[in-house]
């Protein structure tokens, strides 16, 4: 999604915007801008493509200035094109935006009969053009800011510039997330902390409609009633480090590399006694004992997650567990009420669609926890109780460490449930709780460590046009995530199938040397796991099978990679590390731009 930064200080403005949008550029974009206070006025650049674009333009026409605001635009309303870019200017006032602007189009039809003439095609600049209005007007940049604000629908945030007003930068802060920042050298208004971490980690939280004025010493929040607002300065746990490669070639293989420490943190940051607690997330014991079922809401890789502590939570805790797609949640029926838990995965904490469904699950009366990996998200904020998961910065597109968390998140919650309500005796949940938190990371690492297997078994699938990914049970919810993330960073096209279901129609796309990723870490559904590769088999596949050493006929697949052994219960840490190597290295020896695959964007702020 667009990523907003402002800046006002004492140093080169254009170096610390660019920076700022380098910081940002792992969101998602297509275009990027800058509007910087130049000796007479503003100055306006902006362009089509990487940000390499625009620092030439930049260095075209180098410009003096300590004050300015930056954008990376993810296109929604008109494609990725110089005139769509950020920022959009009206007058004295240029303007940057996250979020969708709802009312728009009636906007722009009342101000186009009045006569005004639009250049882009997007959503922002109906609010630039109310805004230069309300400014014309009042005279005055908060209270036209508030004005404009009334008038518009949707959830946004936006860094505002007044071209009169020198060394002030506005942000606004209206369902899309913003935060400032107390800079060495200045101040920024911020789309997320990750954007200023070179810099620093000193920040305040905007809320729901709050305004923050920035300048070079100091910022000043208020509210839509014009009162000033007092905020407590946090500190970003993350530092610029561990938002930084590393020594690696993409975030993608560092944050793979993390993952095996990012889920024993999590998991160490959860327990009391031996056993997960879930008290200081605002669920005691005794809710847990009483709970007929749970309802997972969630988007893309977290969602896969879910269907994980789904199949865990069932076994373990004996309850029905449903997973939503949380984008389509508001238009099935709810069956949710008081009593009922309704868990929330999100790892940036700001997915919209995860925050409707919160919101419709909270207007049903149900508990509800979020779990995720960003502290002073929305999510975060909005939920009942917060699990907060200790991957650190996920900064490549495609999510990885934060899976591992999420699991682990879920599966500490299956076992205290099923603890709670006697289903599992305590002896059995210290040591399942014992197995996440030292094995389970150990055995990840293991995978990792073994990388370059997986990577010679990616050179054998490279020039695939289309890959299949089967499995049954855990194993089915596992293949949608091995599938997902193939397909997202190396664009080969990908299905992945319950493995008894390909028969029932897919079977036949099946022809000579299909690649198919068999996935059987379960032994009691070994044996239909094996008819259903046969059954591929027969019709010419290409098979890589996932499995553990003890799995039976392994030779009936044409390339195998052994996980290492642990409880049947706990494989999926262990296979999807797999998964996420082979996916890597697919897309790497295809020349992807793994960490900025196209079209998708890391935080996904609209609906
Ligand atoms: C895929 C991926 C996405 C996200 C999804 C939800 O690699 O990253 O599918 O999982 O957009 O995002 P969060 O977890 O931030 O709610």
């Amino acid at each position: 999604m667009c990523g907003i930064i402002g800046y006002s200080g004492h140093e080169n403005a254009a170096d610390k915007l660019i920076h700022a949008l380098t910081s940002l550029e792992y969101r998602g974009y297509d275009s990027a801008g800058v509007t910087l206070f130049a000796e007479n006025g503003t100055v306006t650049l902006k362009k089509q493509g990487r940000l390499k674009n625009l620092q030439q333009l930049l260095a075209d026409n180098p410009i003096a200035s300590v004050c300015g605001i930056g954008h990376t635009r993810w296109a929604t309303h008109g494609k990725p094109s110089d005139d769509n870019a950020h920022p959009h200017v009206s007058g004295k006032v240029s303007l940057v935006h996250n979020g969708i602007i709802e009312n728009y189009a009636d906007i722009r039809r009342d101000l186009e009969r009045d006569g005004a003439v639009f250049l882009s095609d997007t959503d922002t600049e109906s609010a630039v053009k109310l805004l230069d209005d309300a400014y014309r007007q009042t005279g005055e940049p908060l209270s036209a800011i508030r004005q404009t604000c009334e008038q518009l629908t949707g959830s946004y945030a936006f860094a505002i510039v007044f071209a009169d007003i020198n060394g002030k930068v506005f942000g606004v802060r209206r369902g899309s997330p913003l935060i400032a920042a107390y800079g060495q050298d200045g101040n920024f208004v911020a789309s997320d902390i990750t954007a200023v971490l070179w810099d620093t980690r000193r920040y305040i939280s905007l809320d729901e409609n709050e305004i923050a004025a920035v300048t070079n010493d100091g910022i000043v929040v208020t509210d839509f009633d014009g009162k000033a607002v007092a905020k407590e300065t946090k500190t970003a746990e993350w530092d610029s480090e561990s938002a930084e490669k590393g020594g690696f070639p993409h975030f993608m293989l560092k944050e793979i590399h993390e993952e095996a420490e990012s889920v024993g943190r999590t998991v160490a940051a959860h327990i009391k006694d031996g056993l997960p607690d879930f008290q200081s997330c605002g669920l005691s014991r005794q809710f847990l004992s009483k709970l007929k079922s749970v309802t997972i809401a969630a988007c893309g890789t977290a969602m896969h997650a879910g269907l994980v502590g789904k199949t865990v939570t069932e076994r373990l805790a004996g309850i029905p567990v449903r997973v939503e797609v949380a984008s389509e949640f508001r238009y099935g029926s709810v069956f949710l009420e008081e009593g009922d838990l309704f868990v929330a995965v999100s790892q940036s904490g700001e997915t919209a669609d995860t925050l409707a469904a919160l919101d419709i699950a909270k207007q049903h009366g149900a508990r509800t926890l979020g779990i995720v990996n960003a502290a002073g998200s929305a999510l975060s904020r909005e939920a009942d109780g917060v699990f907060l998961t200790m991957a650190g910065p996920e900064i490549s597109v495609a999510s990885t460490k934060a899976y591992g968390v999420q699991l682990a998140a879920l599966y500490l919650l299956a076992i205290a449930t099923a603890e709670a309500k006697g289903k599992l005796s305590s002896e059995d949940a210290r040591l399942f709780t014992q197995t996440l938190l030292t094995e389970i990371p150990s055995k990840i690492s293991e995978v990792v460590s073994r990388e370059s297997e997986i990577r010679t078994l990616a050179s054998d699938f490279m020039n695939a046009k289309s890959v299949f990914f089967i499995g049954r049970g855990l194993d089915c919810a596992l293949s949608y995530e091995g599938s997902l993330k193939l397909k997202e960073i190396s664009y080969i096209h990908s299905e992945s199938y319950a493995a008894g279901e390909m028969k029932h129609g897919t079977i036949s796309l099946i022809e000579e040397n299909t690649p198919v990723v068999a996935v059987a870490t379960q032994p009691e559904l070994f044996t239909k796991t094996i008819s259903n590769i046969r059954e591929v088999k027969a019709r010419g596949a290409n098979v890589l099978l996932i499995c553990p050493a003890n799995f039976p006929n392994a030779d009936i697949a044409d390339t195998v990679f052994n996980i290492p052994a642990t409880s049947e219960l706990f494989t999926p840490f262990t296979a999807v590390t797999a998964l996420q190597l082979f996916a890597y290295h697919m897309a790497e020896l295809r020349g992807r731009d793994i960490d900025k695959p196209r079209n998708l964007a890391k935080s996904v702020t609209v609906e």
